[in-house]
């Protein structure tokens, strides 16, 4: 009874906010016809007052399905959706994000500056894409007047970052004994790694700004260098507090946060000074653009390796080596390496050695993180009677139709051994996550033994037979 009213409730008063929102919309577009742009701001600022309160009704709504739903079959169920919501703006965010970034760099670097270009132009581009013709125009300085219709490029960065918040709040926050804290790695409660995860974050951008602030920043390659030392020091930190899957995720968090803060503190003020001052007709200060071109570069050097870290959950290899913190850094390194060749290219130089050094870096983390050749010889014959024994032990509590597991409701990725055919069909998943990462059972929950490892892999190898 209680949850009927309480969802009419906020179905009416998301019908409400439609409905004011229509009618809102009518308003500006008849003072757009009449030429009144008096209140055209003011408007517009109400529309997105609204929109925000129809995000804040959904949000309560999810909140309270939760408070409805928790302790049943639905919470993961609820949880995943939500983690479906939250992962898809993030992506879409980020796409746009990056994609303008990328965009922006390319015109930078291909722009004519030479032929038929106006005293007062840095340079000028024609380029042809979805079926129409592009001319553009970049100024040396500013345009004697600045439009009134002037796009900003900020709110796709900071909505990345607002979804990225959500989404880590959703997986590892949430979940934090499951997926952030590994007590192999550090015996923690999840309010303590919370804690340590929210504030290196801040650490890391005051380190860096600090960095970026000192003379320093003239000396490119020390730069790099200290730059390099530092992520190191940061991966390695957090390979030994959290569980290597939530280490990954928490150096490209770290790196990512440091891009939205260099738009939100440097390059959109440093913008904002720029436009007041050409608005005023006074000097610019050379100095606000070269700070802002140098965020953005480093911005640049760091979409790589921060896409390679939101993706990598899906790479066991990566982050059940030993040594996780390794392959991040090797990684990082070939994949700016990558991107500083991209670069390169679009400025017409072409670069001999860039590309096959940082593509020998990236192999080279294949490489050491490749399983080890037959540690221990198979002695006898293994039947799948010991493994599926084994199975029952240490994984069923999660992967299975009716999982016992505290955390897990619900079968992991629709994961189920409930008969030794299942064993036999996922044998090669299990060969990957079971023997060669290591990273099943997660965080090694139910204790499987090093002896159950090598029963499994010397079952595989010897054909996985279901006999
Ligand atoms: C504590 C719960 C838990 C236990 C115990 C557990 N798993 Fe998992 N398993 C998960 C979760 C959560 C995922 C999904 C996340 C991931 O891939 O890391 C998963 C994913 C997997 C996957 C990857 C599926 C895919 O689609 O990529 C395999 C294979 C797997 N588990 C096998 C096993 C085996 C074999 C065991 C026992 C030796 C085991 N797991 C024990 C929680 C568990």
């Amino acid at each position: 009874m209680i949850t009927n009213i309480t969802y009419g409730l906020l179905a009416g008063i998301l019908i409400l906010l439609v409905f004011i929102s229509y009618r809102l919309s009518n308003i500006i577009k008849t003072s757009k016809e009449e030429g009144n742009s008096t209140h055209e701001g003011m408007l517009h600022f109400s529309q997105n007052l609204i929109y925000t309160s129809v995000v804040i009704t959904i949000a309560i709504a999810f909140g309270l399905t939760y408070y409805f739903v928790k302790g049943t079959p639905w919470e993961s169920h609820l949880m995943e959706w939500l983690n479906i919501i939250v992962r898809v703006m993030h992506i879409t965010f980020g796409i746009a994000w990056i994609g303008a970034s990328f965009y922006f760099v390319f015109l930078e670097n291909s722009l004519n500056r030479t032929e038929d270009v106006r005293d007062e132009l840095a340079g000028n581009l024609w380029a042809v894409h979805g079926g129409g013709f592009y001319y553009l125009e970049k100024y040396k300085v500013a345009p004697k007047e600045i439009p009134k219709n002037l796009h900003w490029f900020k709110y796709e960065a900071y909505f990345t970052w607002l979804s990225g918040f959500c989404l880590l709040f959703i997986v590892y926050y949430f979940n934090a004994s499951a997926l952030l804290i590994d007590k192999t790695v550090m015996d923690i409660t999840p309010f303590q790694a919370i804690e340590i995860s929210i504030a290196s974050f801040i650490v890391a951008w005051i380190i860096y700004d600090v960095l970026c602030k000192s003379p320093l920043i003239k000396k490119t390659w020390l730069f790099g260098i200290i730059g390099l030392l530092l992520l190191t020091g940061f991966a390695y930190f957090y390979a030994h507090v959290f569980s290597a899957r939530a280490a990954f995720i928490h150096f490209g968090a770290m790196i990512g946060g440091i891009m939205v803060a260099n738009v939100f503190f440097v390059i959109i003020p440093s913008q904002k000074a720029m436009v007041k001052a050409a608005k005023e007709n006074k000097p610019l200060n050379p100095q606000l653009g070269k700070n802002a071109l140098a965020r953005s570069l480093h911005n640049n050097y760091f979409t790589l390796p921060v896409l390679f870290v939101m993706v990598s959950n899906h790479f066991p290899s990566t982050f059940g080596y030993k040594y996780p913190w390794l392959i991040l850094i090797i990684i990082t390194l070939a994949s700016a390496g990558i991107k500083h060749y991209l670069n390169l290219r679009e400025k017409k130089i072409h670069s001999v050695w860039v590309f096959p050094v940082s593509v020998i870096i990236l192999l080279s983390a294949a490489l050491i993180s490749a399983p080890a050749k037959n540690p221990n010889e198979c002695k006898s014959e293994v039947s799948i009677v010991q493994v599926n024994a084994i199975v029952q032990k240490r994984c069923i509590s999660c992967h299975s139709s009716r999982p016992t597991d505290d955390v897990y409701k619900v079968a992991p990725n629709g994961v189920k051994y409930d008969t030794p055919e299942d064993i036999v069909k996922k044998k090669d998943l299990i060969m990957q996550r079971v023997v060669i990462t290591k990273t099943m059972p997660q965080n090694n929950k139910t204790n499987i033994t090093e002896e159950e490892r090598d029963l499994i892999r010397c079952w595989i190898e010897q054909g996985a037979q279901l006999k």
